[in-house]
């Protein structure tokens, strides 16, 4: 017998929508969408319109009528939506980054004078209480970080419990030609960067790698122990010669950051994100273990490719994610959000919820991804210089 399980969206944006859509497709439960609630009313009016849910007027509302809720806002709300959810006993699936840093209040705010060592123990903070909600709660956070989900990457987490393999270097990235939120321009907003906006992904998934390998071997995790970094802001750069193919209307952000982990056995990770690289999304992780190699191509991948001698030609047709031209060869995605793990990643959470499966992306992973970016961003502040990453307690 399935389960029901009466779920409510948390905002009304673009992960709303493809949370929505992956949600369609859950087969092991029944999912029964019963509402949204957006702290822009219209917008949220129109989503529940056209999705044939209710619209709530506000979180406590929608929490008085579900199970699980899905933060699909801004990373600023992450902590407060989730504390919520978690206090009235319910199941949240929180988009990523889990929280962060957002700053100190003032007007004047930005992120390249902002004291790092202060934003880390912010965001740890802010992780700690999450945590701490979570162990007072009957429900549990699931830590939507599609990456873990993407088939490539859960092909590998196969080939590491069935091989014992131990991973030797991991290095990956998340890039495009940069991000149109609004939102995305201030680190007050997003918590900093690239480096947590999109490197959080190729991140979350080399620290869960390694957790694999830990625990198909020795029975617990491998996890991050120090961390250097370097960010950038190309194109802000006074010389950067803008050709208008790349965003550079960035107010106090980092567009290139590289980080270079150690993990507590000695094994390493090299993950890159950016905002300065044309040709579409470019998502990828590569494991290089003491007994094989993997490549996981994320996006683009070459299930499909199309040439279209005229660009007009597929003005109707979806390619693949941030694609500059439809003409000529592309690696148009037949099914992008498959591919990008949202659709197992929906799956897994409602098995967890409905029936206690194990969770692969919990709290604990977020944690670690948390803890890991803030020190890189210490890091950076050095230019480069080692910093130990000071790990959430995680023994409960
Ligand atoms: N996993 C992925 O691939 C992926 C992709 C895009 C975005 N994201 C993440 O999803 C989150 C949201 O990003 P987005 O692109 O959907 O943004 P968005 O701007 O498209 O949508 C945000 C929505 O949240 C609403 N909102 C803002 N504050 C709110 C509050 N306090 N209460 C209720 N609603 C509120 C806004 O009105 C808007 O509807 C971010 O954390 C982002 O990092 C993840």
């Amino acid at each position: 017998m399935k389960k029901t399980i009466r779920t409510g969206i948390v905002g009304s944006g673009f992960s709303a929508t493809f949370h929505f859509d992956a949600l369609t497709r859950v087969h092991g439960a029944n999912v029964d969408v019963v509402g949204v609630y957006s702290k822009d009313q219209a917008g949220g009016a129109a989503y529940a319109q056209s999705r044939g849910i209710r619209a709530f007027e506000s979180l406590e509302a929608l929490l008085g009528e579900v199970d699980v809720i899905h933060v699909c806002t801004p990373p600023v709300t992450h902590e407060p939506i989730s504390v919520a959810g978690l206090e009235r006993d319910k199941f949240v699936v929180c988009e990523k980054p889990l929280t962060g840093y957002f700053g100190d209040g003032s007007p004047d705010f930005h992120w390249e004078r902002a004291d790092k060592s202060a934003a880390l123990k912010a965001a740890l903070e802010s992780v700690e209480r999450i945590m701490a909600a979570e162990q007072k709660s009957q429900g549990r956070l699931l830590y939507a970080e599609n990456w873990v989900y993407a088939p490539a990457v859960q092909k590998e987490r196969e080939i590491l419990e069935k091989t014992g393999g131990q991973i030797l270097w991991i290095h990956g990235e998340e890039a495009h030609s940069g991000s149109h939120s609004v939102d995305y321009a201030y680190a007050a907003r997003c918590g900093g960067g690239v480096l947590i906006g999109k490197g959080c992904h190729p991140l979350t998934a080399a620290l869960y790698l390694k957790r694999v390998e830990g625990h198909a071997r020795d029975g617990k995790p491998i996890r991050p122990h120090e961390v250097s970094a370097r960010t950038h802001a190309i194109t802000r750069l006074p010389n950067f010669r803008d050709e208008g193919h790349i965003r550079s209307t960035y107010y106090d952000i980092d567009d290139f950051s590289a980080m270079h982990v150690v993990f507590e056995d000695g094994t390493i990770a090299d993950i890159f994100a950016s905002d300065i690289v044309l040709g579409g999304i470019h998502n990828w992780l590569e494991v290089c273990a003491n007994n094989h190699r993997a490549i996981c191509n994320i996006n683009p991948n070459t299930a499909m490719q199309t040439y279209n001698p005229v660009e007009a030609n597929f003005k109707d047709v979806y390619v693949v994610e941030k694609i500059g031209t439809k003409q000529g060869w592309a690696c148009t995605s037949p099914e992008e959000d498959w591919f990008t793990g949202y659709h197992q990643e929906m799956e897994a959470f409602y098995r967890t919820i409905a029936y206690g499966e194990p969770l692969e992306s919990d709290l604990l992973l977020a944690a670690d991804a948390i803890a890991t970016i803030y020190s890189a961003y210490v890091s950076a502040d050095r230019h480069g210089a080692a910093v130990a990453i000071a790990a959430c307690d995680q023994s409960h």
